[in-house]
Protein backbone atom coordinates (compact mmCIF):
# COMPACT_ATOMS: atom_id res chain seq x y z
CA UNK A 1 0.00 0.00 0.00
CA UNK A 2 1.69 3.01 -0.97
CA UNK A 3 0.53 6.48 0.31
CA UNK A 4 3.20 8.53 -1.15
CA UNK A 5 1.86 12.33 -1.89
CA UNK A 6 -1.46 11.78 0.27
CA UNK A 7 -2.68 13.44 3.44
CA UNK A 8 -3.91 11.25 6.21
CA UNK A 9 -5.73 12.94 9.42
CA UNK A 10 -6.29 11.53 12.30
CA UNK A 11 -8.01 11.91 15.55
CA UNK A 12 -6.98 10.27 18.98
CA UNK A 13 -3.71 10.16 17.30
CA UNK A 14 -1.56 10.88 20.43
CA UNK A 15 -2.20 7.61 21.76
CA UNK A 16 -2.74 4.08 21.31
CA UNK A 17 -4.54 2.69 17.79
CA UNK A 18 -4.39 6.46 16.62
CA UNK A 19 -1.19 6.68 17.07
CA UNK A 20 -0.51 3.33 15.28
CA UNK A 21 -2.26 4.63 12.48
CA UNK A 22 0.10 7.44 11.79
CA UNK A 23 2.90 5.92 12.40
CA UNK A 24 2.29 3.35 9.70
CA UNK A 25 0.29 5.74 7.20
CA UNK A 26 3.63 7.57 7.46
CA UNK A 27 5.53 4.70 7.00
CA UNK A 28 3.45 4.11 3.69
CA UNK A 29 4.98 7.65 2.67
CA UNK A 30 1.60 10.28 3.94
CA UNK A 31 1.79 13.28 5.79
CA UNK A 32 0.20 13.04 8.42
CA UNK A 33 -1.62 14.99 11.29
CA UNK A 34 -2.06 13.84 14.81
CA UNK A 35 -5.17 15.46 16.39
CA UNK A 36 -6.05 15.06 20.29
CA UNK A 37 -7.37 16.60 22.81
CA UNK A 38 -3.94 15.95 24.54
CA UNK A 39 -1.72 17.94 22.96
CA UNK A 40 1.45 16.77 24.45
CA UNK A 41 0.60 12.90 23.20
CA UNK A 42 -0.37 14.54 19.36
CA UNK A 43 3.15 16.21 19.42
CA UNK A 44 5.27 12.78 20.91
CA UNK A 45 3.49 11.03 18.08
CA UNK A 46 4.43 13.61 15.53
CA UNK A 47 8.05 13.40 16.85
CA UNK A 48 8.11 9.44 16.34
CA UNK A 49 6.48 10.28 12.76
CA UNK A 50 9.84 13.00 12.06
CA UNK A 51 11.93 10.61 13.59
CA UNK A 52 11.70 7.73 11.47
CA UNK A 53 11.87 10.13 8.47
CA UNK A 54 8.23 11.54 7.84
CA UNK A 55 5.99 14.57 8.12
CA UNK A 56 4.15 14.78 10.70
CA UNK A 57 1.85 17.95 12.31
CA UNK A 58 0.29 18.11 15.69
CA UNK A 59 -2.85 19.54 16.09
CA UNK A 60 -4.42 20.11 19.62
CA UNK A 61 -8.23 19.80 19.91
CA UNK A 62 -10.99 18.44 21.52
CA UNK A 63 -13.30 16.52 19.06
CA UNK A 64 -16.07 17.19 20.70
CA UNK A 65 -16.40 21.15 20.14
CA UNK A 66 -17.44 22.02 16.73
CA UNK A 67 -15.12 25.37 16.25
CA UNK A 68 -11.86 22.70 17.21
CA UNK A 69 -12.86 20.37 14.00
CA UNK A 70 -13.45 23.36 12.08
CA UNK A 71 -10.07 24.50 13.02
CA UNK A 72 -8.01 20.92 12.62
CA UNK A 73 -9.79 20.26 9.05
CA UNK A 74 -8.60 24.13 8.19
CA UNK A 75 -5.38 23.98 9.30
CA UNK A 76 -4.39 20.66 7.44
CA UNK A 77 -5.69 21.92 4.40
CA UNK A 78 -4.17 25.08 4.82
CA UNK A 79 -0.47 23.30 5.81
CA UNK A 80 -1.17 20.17 2.86
CA UNK A 81 -3.28 21.09 0.63
CA UNK A 82 -6.06 18.13 0.81
CA UNK A 83 -7.23 15.39 3.00
CA UNK A 84 -6.88 11.92 1.39
CA UNK A 85 -7.60 9.81 4.21
CA UNK A 86 -9.40 10.72 7.63
CA UNK A 87 -9.03 8.30 10.44
CA UNK A 88 -11.98 9.29 12.87
CA UNK A 89 -10.78 7.69 15.53
CA UNK A 90 -10.83 9.39 19.20
CA UNK A 91 -12.51 7.43 21.84
CA UNK A 92 -13.18 7.30 25.72
CA UNK A 93 -14.23 4.06 27.48
CA UNK A 94 -16.41 5.92 30.15
CA UNK A 95 -17.22 3.67 33.66
CA UNK A 96 -18.31 -0.13 33.99
CA UNK A 97 -21.68 0.00 35.78
CA UNK A 98 -25.21 -1.75 34.71
CA UNK A 99 -27.95 0.57 32.96
CA UNK A 100 -29.78 0.97 36.38
CA UNK A 101 -26.41 2.17 38.30
CA UNK A 102 -25.10 4.24 35.35
CA UNK A 103 -23.92 8.40 35.88
CA UNK A 104 -25.76 10.64 33.67
CA UNK A 105 -22.92 12.89 32.89
CA UNK A 106 -20.91 9.47 32.55
CA UNK A 107 -23.22 8.82 29.49
CA UNK A 108 -23.58 12.19 28.23
CA UNK A 109 -19.43 12.31 28.17
CA UNK A 110 -19.39 8.61 26.32
CA UNK A 111 -21.70 9.59 23.66
CA UNK A 112 -20.09 13.40 23.58
CA UNK A 113 -16.86 11.81 21.91
CA UNK A 114 -17.94 8.74 20.60
CA UNK A 115 -20.85 9.66 19.04
CA UNK A 116 -20.48 13.51 18.21
CA UNK A 117 -17.11 13.68 17.65
CA UNK A 118 -17.83 11.19 15.07
CA UNK A 119 -20.42 13.12 13.58
CA UNK A 120 -18.32 16.44 13.88
CA UNK A 121 -15.18 14.99 11.84
CA UNK A 122 -17.28 13.71 9.06
CA UNK A 123 -19.30 17.12 9.31
CA UNK A 124 -16.58 18.65 8.52
CA UNK A 125 -14.08 16.49 6.73
CA UNK A 126 -16.46 15.25 4.20
CA UNK A 127 -17.26 18.73 2.41
CA UNK A 128 -13.56 18.70 1.54
CA UNK A 129 -13.32 15.22 0.11
CA UNK A 130 -16.34 15.94 -2.22
CA UNK A 131 -14.53 19.03 -3.61
CA UNK A 132 -11.42 17.04 -4.32
CA UNK A 133 -14.24 14.08 -5.55
CA UNK A 134 -11.75 11.26 -3.70
CA UNK A 135 -11.22 10.45 0.16
CA UNK A 136 -11.67 7.85 2.42
CA UNK A 137 -12.99 7.48 5.96
CA UNK A 138 -12.69 5.01 8.53
CA UNK A 139 -14.71 5.57 11.95
CA UNK A 140 -14.05 3.70 14.83
CA UNK A 141 -16.67 1.49 16.12
CA UNK A 142 -15.55 -1.60 18.24
CA UNK A 143 -17.08 -5.14 18.66
CA UNK A 144 -19.38 -3.39 20.99
CA UNK A 145 -21.12 -1.47 17.96
CA UNK A 146 -22.12 -5.16 17.06
CA UNK A 147 -22.94 -6.67 20.68
CA UNK A 148 -24.20 -5.63 23.46
CA UNK A 149 -21.68 -5.82 26.61
CA UNK A 150 -23.12 -5.89 30.01
CA UNK A 151 -21.93 -2.91 32.29
CA UNK A 152 -21.50 -0.83 29.40
CA UNK A 153 -24.27 0.72 28.31
CA UNK A 154 -23.07 4.26 27.25
CA UNK A 155 -20.18 2.84 24.96
CA UNK A 156 -21.93 0.09 23.77
CA UNK A 157 -24.78 2.27 22.38
CA UNK A 158 -21.73 5.39 21.03
CA UNK A 159 -20.34 2.31 19.03
CA UNK A 160 -23.78 1.34 17.23
CA UNK A 161 -24.16 4.81 16.83
CA UNK A 162 -20.90 4.54 15.12
CA UNK A 163 -21.86 2.10 12.93
CA UNK A 164 -25.19 4.14 11.90
CA UNK A 165 -23.48 7.07 11.29
CA UNK A 166 -20.75 5.40 9.05
CA UNK A 167 -23.59 3.31 7.09
CA UNK A 168 -25.74 7.27 6.54
CA UNK A 169 -22.81 8.70 5.81
CA UNK A 170 -21.41 6.53 2.85
CA UNK A 171 -24.54 5.78 1.08
CA UNK A 172 -24.60 10.09 0.94
CA UNK A 173 -21.25 10.20 -0.83
CA UNK A 174 -21.08 7.33 -2.85
CA UNK A 175 -21.57 8.92 -6.07
CA UNK A 176 -18.85 11.76 -4.77
CA UNK A 177 -15.83 9.23 -5.42
CA UNK A 178 -15.70 9.36 -1.37
CA UNK A 179 -15.88 6.00 0.66
CA UNK A 180 -16.47 5.67 4.39
CA UNK A 181 -16.26 2.44 6.90
CA UNK A 182 -15.59 1.68 10.32
CA UNK A 183 -13.26 -0.59 11.85
CA UNK A 184 -14.71 -2.69 14.78
CA UNK A 185 -11.74 -3.74 16.69
CA UNK A 186 -12.14 -6.49 19.71
CA UNK A 187 -9.68 -5.96 22.96
CA UNK A 188 -6.65 -4.07 21.98
CA UNK A 189 -3.88 -3.76 23.63
CA UNK A 190 -4.03 0.13 24.82
CA UNK A 191 -4.26 2.18 27.84
CA UNK A 192 -8.39 1.78 27.01
CA UNK A 193 -8.31 -2.12 28.14
CA UNK A 194 -5.92 -1.28 30.81
CA UNK A 195 -7.99 1.09 32.35
CA UNK A 196 -11.05 -1.80 32.42
CA UNK A 197 -9.67 -4.67 33.15
CA UNK A 198 -8.78 -2.34 36.39
CA UNK A 199 -12.07 -0.91 36.96
CA UNK A 200 -13.58 -4.97 36.41
CA UNK A 201 -10.94 -5.93 38.96
CA UNK A 202 -9.82 -3.26 40.99
CA UNK A 203 -6.42 -3.86 42.00
CA UNK A 204 -5.55 -6.84 40.15
CA UNK A 205 -6.15 -5.93 36.47
CA UNK A 206 -3.62 -8.73 35.73
CA UNK A 207 -5.95 -11.47 36.59
CA UNK A 208 -8.52 -9.59 34.31
CA UNK A 209 -6.10 -9.18 31.30
CA UNK A 210 -5.64 -12.93 31.57
CA UNK A 211 -9.23 -14.67 31.98
CA UNK A 212 -10.23 -11.92 29.17
CA UNK A 213 -7.56 -12.62 27.16
CA UNK A 214 -7.53 -16.59 27.66
CA UNK A 215 -11.63 -15.80 26.48
CA UNK A 216 -10.66 -15.11 22.89
CA UNK A 217 -10.30 -17.71 20.27
CA UNK A 218 -6.53 -16.26 19.28
CA UNK A 219 -5.89 -16.20 22.68
CA UNK A 220 -4.43 -12.74 22.71
CA UNK A 221 -5.27 -9.08 22.79
CA UNK A 222 -5.31 -7.63 19.23
CA UNK A 223 -2.24 -5.06 18.64
CA UNK A 224 -2.57 -1.71 17.40
CA UNK A 225 -0.64 -2.32 14.59
CA UNK A 226 -3.13 -5.10 13.15
CA UNK A 227 -5.91 -2.62 13.87
CA UNK A 228 -3.87 0.23 11.91
CA UNK A 229 -3.37 -2.03 8.77
CA UNK A 230 -6.97 -2.98 8.63
CA UNK A 231 -7.32 1.33 8.24
CA UNK A 232 -4.90 1.30 6.24
CA UNK A 233 -5.91 -1.23 3.53
CA UNK A 234 -9.88 0.54 3.95
CA UNK A 235 -8.42 3.63 3.17
CA UNK A 236 -6.65 2.12 0.21
CA UNK A 237 -7.22 1.85 -3.86
CA UNK A 238 -7.15 -1.81 -2.78
CA UNK A 239 -10.40 -0.93 -1.33
CA UNK A 240 -11.49 0.77 -4.13
CA UNK A 241 -15.40 -0.30 -4.27
CA UNK A 242 -15.23 -0.66 -0.24
CA UNK A 243 -18.11 1.25 1.27
CA UNK A 244 -20.49 1.95 4.03
CA UNK A 245 -18.56 -1.59 5.66
CA UNK A 246 -17.60 -2.88 9.08
CA UNK A 247 -14.57 -4.69 9.68
CA UNK A 248 -14.14 -7.08 12.83
CA UNK A 249 -10.28 -6.69 13.48
CA UNK A 250 -10.93 -9.26 17.34
CA UNK A 251 -9.42 -12.30 17.30
CA UNK A 252 -12.22 -14.49 16.22
CA UNK A 253 -14.24 -13.11 19.22
CA UNK A 254 -17.59 -11.89 17.49
CA UNK A 255 -17.15 -15.00 14.88
CA UNK A 256 -17.41 -17.29 18.35
CA UNK A 257 -19.84 -15.71 20.53
CA UNK A 258 -17.35 -14.46 22.80
CA UNK A 259 -18.27 -10.88 22.83
CA UNK A 260 -21.81 -12.00 25.29
CA UNK A 261 -19.35 -13.06 27.81
CA UNK A 262 -20.23 -10.89 30.77
CA UNK A 263 -16.82 -10.33 32.48
CA UNK A 264 -18.52 -8.20 35.33
CA UNK A 265 -17.90 -10.22 39.11
CA UNK A 266 -21.40 -11.81 39.72
CA UNK A 267 -23.65 -9.22 42.35
N1 LIG B 1 -8.43 -0.50 23.16
C1 LIG B 1 -9.47 -1.25 22.85
O1 LIG B 1 -9.62 -2.37 23.36
C2 LIG B 1 -10.48 -0.78 21.84
C3 LIG B 1 -11.37 -1.72 21.30
C4 LIG B 1 -12.32 -1.30 20.37
C5 LIG B 1 -12.37 0.02 20.01
N2 LIG B 1 -11.50 0.92 20.56
C6 LIG B 1 -11.62 2.31 20.13
O2 LIG B 1 -10.41 2.73 19.53
C7 LIG B 1 -10.29 4.14 19.65
C8 LIG B 1 -8.92 4.47 20.19
O3 LIG B 1 -8.79 3.92 21.49
P1 LIG B 1 -7.40 3.48 22.15
O4 LIG B 1 -7.57 2.11 22.63
O5 LIG B 1 -6.29 3.83 21.23
O6 LIG B 1 -7.44 4.43 23.44
P2 LIG B 1 -6.40 5.48 24.03
O7 LIG B 1 -7.04 5.99 25.26
O8 LIG B 1 -5.05 4.87 24.09
O9 LIG B 1 -6.35 6.63 22.92
C9 LIG B 1 -7.45 7.48 22.70
C10 LIG B 1 -6.95 8.86 22.34
O10 LIG B 1 -8.08 9.69 22.09
C11 LIG B 1 -7.88 10.94 22.70
N3 LIG B 1 -9.15 11.58 22.98
C12 LIG B 1 -10.09 11.18 23.89
N4 LIG B 1 -11.09 12.08 23.92
C13 LIG B 1 -10.79 13.05 23.01
C14 LIG B 1 -11.44 14.23 22.59
N5 LIG B 1 -12.61 14.63 23.14
N6 LIG B 1 -10.85 14.98 21.64
C15 LIG B 1 -9.66 14.61 21.11
N7 LIG B 1 -8.99 13.50 21.48
C16 LIG B 1 -9.55 12.73 22.42
C17 LIG B 1 -7.09 10.62 23.97
O11 LIG B 1 -6.42 11.76 24.47
C18 LIG B 1 -6.17 9.51 23.48
O12 LIG B 1 -4.95 10.04 22.99
C19 LIG B 1 -11.45 4.59 20.53
O13 LIG B 1 -12.51 5.07 19.72
C20 LIG B 1 -11.86 3.30 21.23
O14 LIG B 1 -13.21 3.34 21.65
C21 LIG B 1 -10.55 0.55 21.45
Amino acid sequence: MDFTGKVALVTGGGNGIGRAACIAFAKAGAKVVAVDRDGAAAEATAGIVRQNGGEATAITADVTKAAEVQAYVKTTVAKYGRIDCFFNNAGIEGKVAPVIEYDDAVFDAVLGVNVKGVFLGMKHVLPEMIRQGSGAIVNTASVAGLVGTPNMPAYVASKHAVLGLTKTAAGEVARQGVRVNAVCPGPVDTRMIHALEEQLSPGNPEAMSERYQNSLPTGRYTTVEEVAGMVLFLCSDLAGNTTGGQFVVDGGRTATGGAVTNLAPKR
